[in-house]
């Protein structure tokens, strides 16, 4: 049996290594040589071309190597009756759940001003803002804003979310659906974005929503870039309305060197590393779904193509 490894993101080496040590037996090609298009029944990919996956006769399984699987729905022919699963491992929640701490942190303790303050040699005391007042808003309950969520509660913050569906989650107040999304913006002091990305959630924070949240709030967008109208952003932010912005993903990447969030003094950019697929925590994940499918049982962390996630 053979594999194919499609991704310019990851490094194959490794992978290839870590792979070998649960499945010996186990082939792995490496795209775009991928030799006899009629040997490869397994796919691991991070934004394969389009089309791509399609040209494989004998796939039988499909595993992403990411937890976001927009790429895959961008592609029209993805092959309808292979399975895809996408990557849940539990330590890209860990990091996840620290970029968004962090952000939140770095905005509630006022990390720009006192950087300012120390450039001036000024010794001033700030009242600190009162954790227990304020509003988390997580857009996303799944691995990621359910992990996040009950951390940020930890910490002593009002956490509500909002979901597609409805959920239980100790002291986290759920709204659901377009209904709920209203109630749920309009008291949410740091909007944080952890949505799949897809039909029903692309361009979700635009003019429209950004003027629902609080004067002074924050935008922390984690999950994709296309969930953002960056215009809306910069002018919401310019404005006054949104406080700032920190932003780990982008409508392009890697973000253009003249694009204007990069030098606005309340915008914080990072390279989308929020949470990075690492081969030596997720290969034995990802050899347990090779494994799976070659015993004929589903995936686990199967994707729901027509749902989009
Ligand atoms: P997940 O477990 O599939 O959870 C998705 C959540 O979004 C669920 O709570 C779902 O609602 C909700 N949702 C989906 N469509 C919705 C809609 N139309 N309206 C309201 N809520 C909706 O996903 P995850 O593992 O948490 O990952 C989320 C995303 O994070 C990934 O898709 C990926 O794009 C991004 N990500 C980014 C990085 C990075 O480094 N920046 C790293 C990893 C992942 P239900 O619970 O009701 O189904
Ligand atoms: C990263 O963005 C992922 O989807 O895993």
């Amino acid at each position: 049996m053979a594999l194919l490894f499609i991704s310019e993101n990851d490094d194959p080496s490794v992978w290839k290594a870590e792979l070998a040590k649960a499945i010996p037996e186990l082939e792995v090609r490496i795209w775009p040589d991928s030799g006899d298009a009629g040997d490869i029944e397994y796919a691991l990919a991070w934004n394969p071309p389009l089309g791509l996956l399609a040209s494989f006769p004998k796939l039988r399984f499909i595993q992403a190597l990411g937890m976001g699987i927009d790429h895959f729905l961008a592609d029209s022919d993805m092959p309808e009756n292979v399975p895809l699963a996408r990557l849940v491992d539990p330590d890209m929640v860990r990091q996840m759940t620290e970029f968004v701490i962090h952000a939140v942190l770095r905005f509630h303790r006022q990390a720009a001003l006192y950087a300012r303050h120390q450039g001036a040699r000024l010794w001033h005391q700030e009242a600190i803002p009162d954790t227990r007042k304020a509003t988390i808003g997580i857009m996303g309950l799944g691995m990621l804003g359910a992990d996040a969520a009950a951390n940020l509660d930890a910490i002593g913050f009002r956490v509500r979310g909002w979901s597609r569906r409805p959920h239980e989650l100790a002291n986290i107040e759920s709204f659901h659906g377009r209904n709920g999304f209203e109630d749920f913006i309009s008291e949410t002091q740091f909007l944080v974005c952890l949505l799949p990305l897809n039909e029903s959630t692309a361009d979700i924070i635009n003019k429209d929503t950004l003027a629902l949240l609080p004067e002074g709030a924050y935008v922390i967008n984690a999950a994709r870039g296309d969930h953002v109208v960056e215009g809306d952003l910069l002018n919401a932010i310019n404005s006054g309305h949104i406080a700032g912005a920190a932003l780990d993903v982008f409508r392009t990447e890697p973000l253009a060197p003249d694009h204007p969030f990069w030098a606005h003094p309340n915008i914080h950019v990072t390279p989308h590393v929020a949470a990075l697929t690492n081969p030596l925590t997720a290969a034995r994940l990802v050899a347990k779904n090779i494994q799976r499918a070659a015993a004929g049982q589903p995936p686990d962390n199967l994707v729901d193509l027509r749902r989009g996630y």
